[in-house]
């Protein structure tokens, strides 16, 4: 029935030839996974909520003037995006000690950090992403010292806004995964934002409870992931049952996370 070309089959999207040259859809699916793929579960719905979180995200970035693959939504599961060459990098941004920061330097869960800090890891499942540092960027070729600036300025002004968004709405932004891609436009190369921001590449936090509201939800077999995901969109209100009206900025809910009366 489907007659798009597949172009890649991560774990928890597929990406699929788009309609004109130099586009792509992006495809949400339900797999969760975690231990670099050895645990594995279908969450029902998951793909949907992504979809939506992920839209309102990179709107909301682009309209601050964060340049982004995002095109449109296109329906439940699908968004049609720009074809950017990945650079090989998860970069990750910190707020607050957790995962494998806080194992790595022995901090203790949830304390602020000094500062935000950025870190890089390059994509490869068979040696399980491996922390790498500027030094072997360049040296390999993974991106060049402009790019790599480019990034950590552009995953510093995410997390700014992030920071202040999620705040806006009960929630606190632990850390979160962003990956770039270089958008080939005439002879102009650019570095654009890309893949997805989710509560699948985000620690996301209540403020009042301390609750996980994220992944962290199904790598640590806490239950309710669904649930979480569920409330994280409607904080941000793309749940309502009537499409938001444009320009509507996200729902506001008191710090116990309740919508104020
Ligand atoms: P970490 O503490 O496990 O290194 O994760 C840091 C952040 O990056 C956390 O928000 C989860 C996200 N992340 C991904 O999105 N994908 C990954 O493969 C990993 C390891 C982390």
């Amino acid at each position: 029935m489907n007659k798009r070309r597949r172009v890649y089959e991560g774990k928890a999207k597929t990406l699929y030839e788009g309609p004109e040259p130099g586009t792509l859809i992006q495809h949400f699916k339900d797999d969760a996974t975690a231990l670099n793929g050895k645990k594995h579960s279908l969450i029902d719905g998951k793909g949907v909520l992504n979809n939506r979180i992920s839209e309102y995200l990179f709107l909301r970035l682009g309209e601050i003037g964060v340049p982004t693959h995002f095109i449109k939504r296109l329906n439940m599961r699908e968004q049609l995006i720009r074809e950017v060459e990945i650079i090989p990098l998860e970069v990750v941004v910190r707020n607050v000690a957790a995962g494998s920061l806080a194992t790595r330097l022995g901090l203790e869960e949830g304390k602020p950090l000094p500062r935000s800090i950025v870190e890089f890891y390059y994509k490869a499942d068979a040696l399980n992403d491996p922390m790498v540092s500027e030094e072997h960027i360049t040296a390999f070729g993974w991106a060049t010292p402009q790019e790599i600036d480019e990034v950590m300025s552009l995953a510093l002004r995410v997390n700014d806004f992030m920071v202040g968004l999620f705040l806006g709405i009960g929630i606190r932004l632990v850390d979160f995964k962003v990956e770039f891609g270089r958008l080939y436009d005439n002879e102009l190369v650019r570095v654009v934002l890309a893949d997805e921001i989710s509560p699948d590449s985000c620690r996301l936090w209540d403020v009042a409870t301390g609750d996980k509201l994220d992944k962290d939800r199904f790598r640590k077999d806490l239950g309710g992931v669904l649930e979480a995901y569920q409330e994280v969109a409607r904080r941000l209100g793309v749940l309502t049952e009537n499409p938001r009206p444009k320009g509507a900025g996200p729902v506001l809910v008191a710090s116990n996370g309740q919508k104020p009366h």
